[in-house]
């Protein structure tokens, strides 16, 4: 959108499992190149400024930068045509779950509640802006819960809301109740218990984004995170796999820096999804080349990809998982993924019983439904 004369960029992440290879393992890159044209095609036509291709797990990521503001029309509808041209390869080749994530036929002007998951904001680009794009597979929006109030909240992550004078006045949270369908803002640090009251209980309630304060020098109305909050359960009203999220983080310069923003993302953090959608295991942060799911279709994963933004235009991004000093972080998350294993069927691996409501578990608790007796 043009605001007067100054031209804001927006960063979009619109994400599909249309497809996977095997199973639900990984995207296959046929699909990635039929996303590529398709996005450098609109670039031609002006409609992008800039794009990259990626994929976590399943998921087929398309990572857009533009000045159509967001939810915006053609926009959506390039991403969900991208979607619909790989859902017809996907099919073609015999991949697995081909259009999964496409849960209509119809479009209608904007992807939202269609099935894809969709993490966009427009902002005033600064000198040098750095974006970070995550993207998680095997898990739900509430996995960013925990690594947002680090990064935002957490002095013992951020070291900048304790020293920086632009950081210290603090952020604000606009969290989302998914199931009643409201939302409240919280400042921090004043508001921090009551905003972990909420975001602790992470299937519920969600940090959607987050905004700079009013003594901020960064606009308060634009966001600095945002997160998809798509569930997919909701739309389609059983399970028809994970909502696997995927946000955006601006950092340096009055905002958490680089490594602050990574630091949130050491801990291998406990997260809902994985097999079936239906258990908790820790979420590993990998390359790339490593965001594959194979073990118990997992363990959950998050790719980072960093990017410097100009006039909308993206740097080639830099991988920022793929480094050694994630490796502790890999391998504890590997001794959890032992430990959570050897629970099998048994919560709090599995999920508890109303997290279980939208799974295929219901269909086996009703055949037994009347073999139970009254206990006197
Ligand atoms: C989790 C996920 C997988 C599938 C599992 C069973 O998000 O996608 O763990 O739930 O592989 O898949 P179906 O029911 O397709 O055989
Ligand atoms: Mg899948
Ligand atoms: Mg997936």
């Amino acid at each position: 959108m043009k605001m007067g004369f100054i031209m804001k960029t927006t960063f979009s992440i619109l994400k599909a499992d249309v497809g996977g290879w095997p199973g639900h393992a990984s995207v296959h890159p046929d699909l990635k190149k039929i996303a590529n044209k398709q996005l450098a095609v609109a670039v031609k036509s002006k409609v992008l400024i800039d794009y990259h291709v990626t994929s976590c797990g399943d998921d087929l990521e398309l990572i857009m930068t533009h000045t159509n503001g967001v939810d915006a029309k053609e926009v959506h509808s390039l991403a969900w045509d991208t979607f619909c041209e790989a859902t017809e390869k996907a099919r073609d080749l015999g991949l697995y779950g081909a259009g999964q994530d496409l849960l209509s036929d119809a479009f209608s002007g904007n992807i939202r509640g269609m099935g894809p998951g969709i993490a966009e904001m427009e902002f005033t680009e600064r000198k040098a802006e750095p974006v970070v794009a995550f993207m998680m597979d095997k898990t739900e929006p509430g996995a960013f819960n925990f690594p947002i109030f680090k990064i935002f909240a957490d002095p013992f992550n951020t070291a900048g809301l304790i020293i920086d004078p632009s950081c210290h006045d603090g952020f604000v949270f606009e969290v989302w109740d998914i199931l009643q369908h409201k939302h409240v803002k919280l400042n921090t640090p004043e508001e921090m218990y009551d905003l972990l009251a909420l975001i602790g209980a992470k299937s519920r309630f969600v940090v959607k984004r987050v905004f700079p304060k009013k003594t901020s020098k960064l606009p308060a109305t634009e966001p600095v995170a945002v997160i998809s909050s798509e569930k997919l359960y909701q739309i389609a009203g059983e399970y028809v796999g994970k909502d696997d999220p995927a946000g955006v983080v601006r950092a340096q310069s009055g905002l958490p820096a680089l490594g602050e923003v990574l630091e949130g993302f050491s801990l291998g953090h406990l997260v809902s999804g994985w097999m079936r959608g239906s258990h908790n295991g820790p979420l590993m942060p990998v390359a790339v080349k490593d965001a594959k799911c194979t073990r118990f279709d997992g363990p959950p994963r998050v790719i980072a990809l960093g990017f410097q933004l100009k006039n909308g235009k993206l740097t080639e991004p830099v991988d920022l998982f793929d480094d050694p000093a994630f490796d502790h972080t890999r391998v504890e998350a590997q001794h959890i993924t032992d430990y959570m294993r050897r629970h099998g069927p048994f919560e709090p691996h599995r999920l508890p019983m109303e997290d279980m409501e939208y799974t295929t578990l219901p269909k086996v608790m009703k055949a037994l439904g009347p073999r139970f007796k009254k206990t006197k």
